[in-house]
């Protein structure tokens, strides 16, 4: 059982609005803190749209989605946060910006309150310092979709307290997803594995290996993954691929990790991938078709 009464989500971009979905969907009383209105009634949307779709599916009653949706709150004030127990940060995978969100938070949340990061591929302790309570910081990194995604990674750092990564794996079950433990090194277990294998695949396409369909459907039908490599970048977003692998390029200094050049050109000409609607492939036609990317 839960000691978690209230929960507190920073950011309601792709990780923000799942997070603050399976909250809400699990009974916990969520407010979502964006930084505009416009971006508060976006994150809005995109869980009724999840919401509607999993009625559809048969996956959630009618009864359940109202439920989750007067469990959610939008806000654009950090005090409107200040009751939470929990706050899960999802904003860019930025050290600056995550540890300006830390200091402030840390001056309007309960002493008890427990801090969560769902970055990627900072550590949890370049984040403890900031927020000003080490031993309640921890990093939770749910997976995208997460709605669909099963598994959150539960990262105590050195200064966690025992009682924190206790409260935050009950909080996880208590979503209904699986918790695992992972040491607080950059990219936790997943992404370790994961990230140099999306830059592989860029690699290979700027060798002329093979065509970005080909390596998509080379990994699908070869390797059973869900969804080829660069169907997935597109999925996680480029400039979130970009700076995690700058970030473990960074901490790391393996070539393994280094953003290749076509990544950081797609990023600086807007090509973000779903979320823009236009990465490795071009979403503004159904079925979506491969961009144009100069090879
Ligand atoms: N939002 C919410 N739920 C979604 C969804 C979305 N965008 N897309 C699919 N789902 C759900 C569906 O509702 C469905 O749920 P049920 O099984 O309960 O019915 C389930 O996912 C399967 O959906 P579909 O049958 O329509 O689609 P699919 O079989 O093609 O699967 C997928 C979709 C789950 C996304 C699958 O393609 C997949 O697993 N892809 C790989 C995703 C992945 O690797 N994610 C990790 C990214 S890396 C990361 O997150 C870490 C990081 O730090 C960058
Ligand atoms: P995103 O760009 O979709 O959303 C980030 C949101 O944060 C934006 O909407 C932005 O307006 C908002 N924001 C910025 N500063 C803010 C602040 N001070 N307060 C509140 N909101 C603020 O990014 P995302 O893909 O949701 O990623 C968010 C975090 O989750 C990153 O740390 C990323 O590495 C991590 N993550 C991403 C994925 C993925 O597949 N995209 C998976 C797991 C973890």
């Amino acid at each position: 059982m839960s000691d978690i009464r209230k929960v507190g989500v920073l950011g309601g971009g792709l990780m923000g609005s799942g997070i603050a979905q399976v909250s809400a969907a699990a009974g916990f009383p969520t407010v979502v803190r964006e930084v505009s209105e416009q971006l508060c009634a976006k994150s809005r949307q995109s869980i009724e749209k999840s919401l509607a779709k999993s009625v559809e599916r048969g996956k959630t009653t009618e009864a359940e989605r109202e439920a989750a949706l007067k469990n959610l709150r939008f806000v654009t004030a950090l005090d409107d946060l200040s009751d939470s127990d929990l706050f899960i940060e999802a904003v860019v995978e930025d050290l600056e910006v995550k540890n300006k969100v830390w200091a402030e938070l840390n001056g309007i949340a309960k002493t008890e309150a427990i801090f969560a990061s769902n970055t990627s591929s900072l550590t949890i302790i370049a984040m403890a310092a900031a927020s000003g309570r080490p031993d309640r910081m921890l990093g939770l990194h749910f997976f995208n979709p997460v709605p669909a995604m099963k598994l959150v990674e539960v990262v105590r750092t050195i200064t966690t307290s025992e009682e924190t990564e206790r409260r935050a794996f009950q909080f996880v079950q208590a979503l209904g997803k699986e918790p695992i433990r992972a040491k607080d090194s950059s990219g936790f277990v997943v992404n370790l594995l994961l990230i140099p294998y999306m830059l592989d695949a860029i690699n290979a396409l700027e060798s002329n290996v093979a065509s970005v369909e080909d390596i998509d459907k080379g990994m699908q039908l070869g390797a059973g993954h869900p969804m080829g490599p660069f169907t997935l970048l597109d999925f996680v977003g480029l400039d979130t691929a970009y700076k995690i692998s700058e970030i473990m390029f960074t901490e790391y200094r393996d070539k393994r990790y280094a953003p290749p050049p076509l990544l950081k050109r797609m990023v600086l000409a807007g090509m973000l991938g779903k979320k823009s609607g236009k990465g490795f492939y071009d979403y503004s036609v159904n079925p979506p078709r491969v961009s144009s990317l100069g090879l």
